[in-house]
């Protein structure tokens, strides 16, 4: 069996060799030649010197329910780029991009890497939101031993797909964990239920990780019941879910078909919160549900009101240029163009291998989402902001902290830049991960404050740490300034 998936795999990197090579002699428009030519696993070898523009590539769902995702993603990272290159760029290069619409949809999203790939040519990649997509995706990235970073994808499952895979937030058993915390200490419930899109990773993930804390914290979970992306009717699941009489409802899902929950749960009589993890962070979101979301609450990845110096700058940044606000989307797009450059740099080369190793050692790399420490398993762990919906509007409630690792809200209370600690540059072959042994303390504390985490309650802003164990941090976090 070994040996016939090793043949294969043999096989498919000769072909996607001769793919490459052979489409080295139509440069796309974009940019010029890389230099980098990527064959086989881990592989990758830079063949001439390098000039022309370091080419992203970018994979996003630009069309379809789950549109905003990339509009903002994109947004976000138009901007990082625009203003890296007006300052000379990384390495002496521009940087550029090249942009594939997965529209929400998983094989699209192999099939845009792919091309990303094997026609584009590109040095690295950034992408998904979704979840499942940056699973697809990632797989692929991988095999072809290409750095991928996801800006927002939060499944435990994404960086598990391999070496070369890595993400700028946080991943859903905290996420989950945050969720029910907050809804049994701030909101008091004892009961939920759940509503779930059974073939998102994303939802399976967080519902799991939901349940999990809610249940441990001596709440009951009085029903689950489930739908799929793109479901408009939710009358049926409502209905079974209302008569368990449920404290609050959880929908893990994403903000389309959270907008329709809302409503329809209000119209069938449904009093209660509504709670949501960061799938529902869309500015669609409320021009869907309207006021039926009011006093619903969700998790975010950073306050983008917060008076933190660097999110301010962000925000006036993005206003000017695109005349609306961010979502927290637009910030991890940011921020996901900023950590590349600080790898690349570090890496001193765009050789794809010695770009992960710089990735995976990416520590204390203040973004406007926090600061960024990867850890053995290439991610960060990073504080979640909970906002309550108030006419129509997100405003924050409290921000929670993970158990132990590197923390913060991108304040004032960290060196600018990753630690120049020097990157291992050894072997990168998949599967081999080169991150400097437990060089931070991120490295090995669980980035889920795990539901074992007996800590405190989460009751205000102020000292919300939900999981103050012994594992706390060495840098004290700069609290995220809004209240
Ligand atoms: N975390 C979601 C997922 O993994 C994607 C997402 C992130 C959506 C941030 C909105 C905001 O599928």
């Amino acid at each position: 069996m070994r040996t016939t998936l090793r043949a294969l795999f043999l096989i498919l990197g000769a072909t996607l060799a001769l793919w490459t090579s052979g489409c080295t002699q139509n440069p796309p428009t974009t940019g010029g030649p890389s230099g980098a030519t990527s064959g086989s696993p881990g592989t990758t070898t830079q063949t001439s010197a390098a000039t022309g523009d370091i080419k992203i590539g970018c994979y996003f769902s630009m069309t379809g329910g789950t549109a905003t995702f990339g509009e903002s993603s994109m947004n976000g990272i138009r901007l990082a780029i625009d203003e890296i290159n007006a300052k000379g760029g990384v390495l002496g290069r521009k940087l550029s991009y090249q942009l594939e619409d997965t529209q929400g949809a998983q094989d699209k999203a192999a099939l845009a890497v792919q091309k990303l790939i094997n026609q584009a040519n590109v040095d690295v990649i950034i992408g998904e939101v979704a979840s499942s997509s940056s699973i697809a995706g990632g797989n692929i990235a991988q095999n072809s031993g290409v750095p991928m970073l996801s800006p927002s994808s939060t499944n435990e499952k994404v960086t598990k797909v391999g070496n070369f895979i890595f993400r700028a937030c946080f991943i859903d058993p905290f996420q989950g964990f945050v969720m029910a915390r907050f809804a049994k200490d701030n909101l008091k419930a004892k009961t939920a239920a759940i509503l779930t899109d059974k073939q998102s990773d994303y939802a399976i993930g967080l519902a799991k990780a939901f349940r999990g804390t809610f249940e441990q914290d001596g709440g009951k979970i009085v029903g689950e019941e489930f739908y799929i992306q793109n479901d408009t009717d939710f009358k049926g699941q409502l209905t079974r879910l209302k008569q368990l009489n449920p404290d609050v409802i959880f929908v893990p899902g994403y903000y389309t078909e959270a907008g329709l929950v809302a409503q329809q749960a209000r119209e069938l009589g449904f009093k209660g919160p509504l709670l949501g993890g960061d799938g529902w962070d869309s500015p669609k979101l409320t021009e869907v549900g309207g006021e039926a979301l009011n006093d619903s609450y969700f998790s975010v990845h950073v306050d983008v009101e917060s008076s933190v110096p660097k999110v301010q700058e962000f925000v006036k940044a993005y206003q000017a240029k695109y005349s609306a606000n961010p979502d927290t989307l637009a910030v991890l797009g940011y921020d996901s163009v900023y950590l590349m450059a600080d790898a690349l740099t570090r890496a001193g080369s765009t050789d794809k291998a010695k770009v992960r190793d710089a990735l995976a050692s990416t520590r204390g790399f203040q973004g406007v989402s926090g600061t960024i420490t990867m850890n053995a398993d290439r991610d960060p762990v990073k504080e979640a902001v909970v906002v309550a919906i108030k006419d129509g509007k997100a405003v924050f409630v409290t921000s929670i902290k993970p158990a132990g690792g590197d923390i913060g809200t991108g304040g004032d209370t960290a060196p600018a830049t990753t630690a120049p600690s020097p990157a291992p540059t050894g072997a990168a072959s998949p599967g081999a991960d080169a991150a400097s042994p437990a060089a931070s303390p991120a490295a090995d504390a669980s980035p889920a404050a795990s539901p074992a985490a007996d800590a405190s309650p989460a009751a205000s802003p102020a000292d919300a740490s939900p999981a103050a164990s012994p594992a706390a941090t060495e840098a004290p976090a700069a609290s995220p300034g809004t209240p």
